[in-house]
């Protein structure tokens, strides 16, 4: 194809799943310098971390034209739906730069629950029933929850740091969390708007789609274990380990997955005049064999990107251009055999108060992982140190969820830190 040619390329964010997407990007001969912003421990060794602050607009883009980017990939959700890519459209010597990830407008599928509610049921997507209450209609809400059928789901409208969703297992409770959340704004500004909604029952999955504003490509499937605990118990995290593919996505479970869901949503932002670039995450139920959408998310998952970047085996750099110049249908998607396992090492304690600052050894004694730093910071003297909740992430790929994760526990064995803790359990659902 006419279109390699070597960049140099600004990713955003500072997670593991940035790491994952340096990973893919500093092994592509396309790409020549490779800047982070701000990037962690384990991005330093791929590229160049830059401390830039990611909602700092002006700065981002001033970064831009000094190092002749040529191409921007955005990992977290809040510069999008704060309208990063907007600043950088509105300007004349930013706008040509190939940019991944949606506009304001586009990012309202993550940064407005309320929003991508009425999406749905503007475009016939399957999705829990619900209705919409904010200070002007308090106390219909209060009625509807009193008489709503339990489990009763409240979620904050706005972007809550993952802790916006709330299900309640009686009727009162929900009147009373109804009430924080709107009149008290037990989640600040994020919940004065609150979407109740009917429980799914089922087992969930996500599904990445990458879209180019007309074309997309389904990426591999991942699940993410959320629970702090073994079984799937204990406190919600923001991930604690992933496996793909999903074995109960079958070719059938995934044609309805296209059908329903992929081919509505893609259409459904075309009729809307959301010209969308980059990445949709869907959170999905499999109620009894049938897809429902849990939510929308504007950017990849984490820990689910530790699992489904491994996976694609395409030049990386080829894909984002591509998909940022809207020839998306131009890539033949190649996707590993192989399933991958993540394991994420956290520190003892999150998700709520933890230490930091644990020096961390036995890193040259991993075999036959990755490691991609979420939690880490490079001490001036070199040493590595926890710096964070989720630490590392170890993924490795095999011919089955069970290879793949038993090769992640016994490196997690490999690396030393005083507050180290895991699930042994990842992937237990398919593993006999
Ligand atoms: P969200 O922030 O929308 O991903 O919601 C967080 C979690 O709450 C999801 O991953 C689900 O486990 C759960 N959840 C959200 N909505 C529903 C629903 N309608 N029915 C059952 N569980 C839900
Ligand atoms: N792992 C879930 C998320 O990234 O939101």
């Amino acid at each position: 194809m006419g279109y390699k040619k070597i960049m140099n390329i600004l990713l955003l964010g500072s997670g593991g799943r940035e790491h994952a997407f340096a990973y893919q990007l500093a092994k592509s001969s396309m790409c020549d310098k490779l800047f982070i912003a701000p990037g962690n421990a384990g991005t330093s060794s791929l590229g160049i971390n830059v401390p830039l602050n990611v909602l700092d607009f002006v700065t981002l883009g001033k970064f831009c034209t000094d190092n002749n980017v040529g191409l921007i990939i955005v990992g977290p959700e809040e510069p999008l739906v704060r309208g990063l890519r907007n600043h950088f459209s509105a300007d004349d010597k930013l706008k040509s730069i190939p940019f991944i990830g949606p506009d304001e407008a586009g990012a309202q599928m993550e940064g407005s629950k309320d929003w991508s509610k009425s999406f749905m049921k503007r475009h016939n997507i399957p999705t829990a029933t619900y209705e919409t209450f904010t200070t002007e209609n308090i106390q219909a809400g209060i009625e509807y929850v009193k008489h709503h059928p339990l489990p009763i789901v409240l979620k904050a409208d706005g972007l809550a740091a993952g802790k916006g969703v709330l299900i309640c297992e009686n009727n009162l409770q929900a009147v009373t969390e109804l009430q924080a959340m709107i009149a008290d704004k037990k989640f600040g500004d994020a919940s004065t708007k609150v979407v109740v909604e009917e429980f799914l029952k089922g087992i969930e999955l996500s599904v990445f789609v990458l879209t180019d504003g007309k074309n997309y490509k389904i990426l591999p499937t991942a699940k993410d274990y959320k629970r702090i605990g073994e079984g799937d118990t204990g406190l919600n995290t923001g991930g604690m380990g992933a496996v793909s593919p999903v074995p109960f996505a079958d070719a059938a479970f995934m044609q309805k997955v296209e059908e329903r869901i992929i081919k509505p949503t893609i259409h459904g932002l075309v009729k809307d005049e959301i010209f969308y670039v980059g990445f949709i995450f869907i959170g999905l139920m499999n109620v009894d064999g049938e897809p429902y959408v849990i939510e929308y998310n504007c950017r990849m998952g984490d820990p689910e990107t530790e699992v489904v970047l491994p996976r694609i085996e395409n030049d990386f750099v080829e894909l984002m251009l591509a998909t940022a110049q809207g020839r998306l249908h131009e890539i033949d998607l190649q996707i590993s055999d192989l399933a991958a396992a993540t394991v994420m090492l956290v520190s003892k304690g999150y998700p709520e108060s933890y230490p930091k600052g644990d020096v961390m050894t036995g890193f040259e004694t991993i075999n036959d992982s990755i490691l991609f730093h979420a939690g880490t910071k490079q001490n001036d003297n070199g040493t590595i140190v926890t710096n964070g909740g989720r630490v590392i992430a170890i993924t490795s790929l095999a011919d089955s969820i069970k290879n793949a994760v038993k090769k992640s526990l016994s490196n997690a064995e490999n690396i030393h830190y005083t507050n180290k803790y895991y699930r042994r359990d990842i992937g237990f659902e398919f593993i006999d």
